[in-house]
């Protein structure tokens, strides 16, 4: 099973992956837990510049997606195949309420470079943790870039999920 975890900042995602994945080794269960963006050593390096450089929403989604696509093709895929279940804080869902509901990238590109790189690796299960803007923003203690585009911008990312 691939499992991810969506929502808007602060909403408390990693919390409760946490939880889900001690409840299923409880169970018994192989459970990796991963995330986007860096989820692979690759990965961590797009996330610096995720976070830190100015960019428009287009190179900011195929940073996602360079991160996703090798996150996919050298983690997630293997783990699946081995019998894990795996987690992950974060996925394409991510990129189509950030980028797209959030930047304006187009819906249908986005659906598209993702039908390429996902390898019909789509999650079996979504956990969609919902929070009002004001009290996720009141959560944030230090801002990423990101995080820092504004309570307009989280509020389209919200409506978008
Ligand atoms: P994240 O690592 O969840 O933040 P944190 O540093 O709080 O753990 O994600 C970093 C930022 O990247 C977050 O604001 C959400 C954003 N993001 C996108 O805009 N698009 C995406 O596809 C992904 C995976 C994340």
């Amino acid at each position: 099973m691939f499992i991810t975890f969506e929502g808007i900042d602060g909403a408390g995602k990693t919390t409760q992956a946490k939880y889900v994945k001690e409840f299923l080794e409880n169970l018994g269960y192989r459970v990796i837990l991963t995330k986007e963006p860096g989820g692979t050593k690759f990965g961590e390096k797009i996330r610096s510049i995720l976070l830190t450089e100015e960019m428009d929403g287009y190179s900011e989604f195929l940073l996602f997606a360079a991160d996703r696509n090798m996150h996919v093709k050298t983690l997630i895929k293997p783990k699946l195949k081995e019998g894990y279940i795996v987690l992950s804080d974060r996925f394409a869902e991510s990129s189509i309420a950030y980028q797209g509901f959030g930047r304006g990238v187009d819906l249908d590109f986005i659906e598209r470079v993702h039908n390429e790189i996902l390898l019909n690796t789509y999650p079996d299960l979504i956990f969609l943790i919902d929070i009002p803007v004001k009290v996720a923003l009141n959560r944030l203690e230090s801002k990423d870039r990101i995080e820092k585009s504004g309570e307009d911008f989280l509020q389209r990312v919200r409506n978008g999920y």
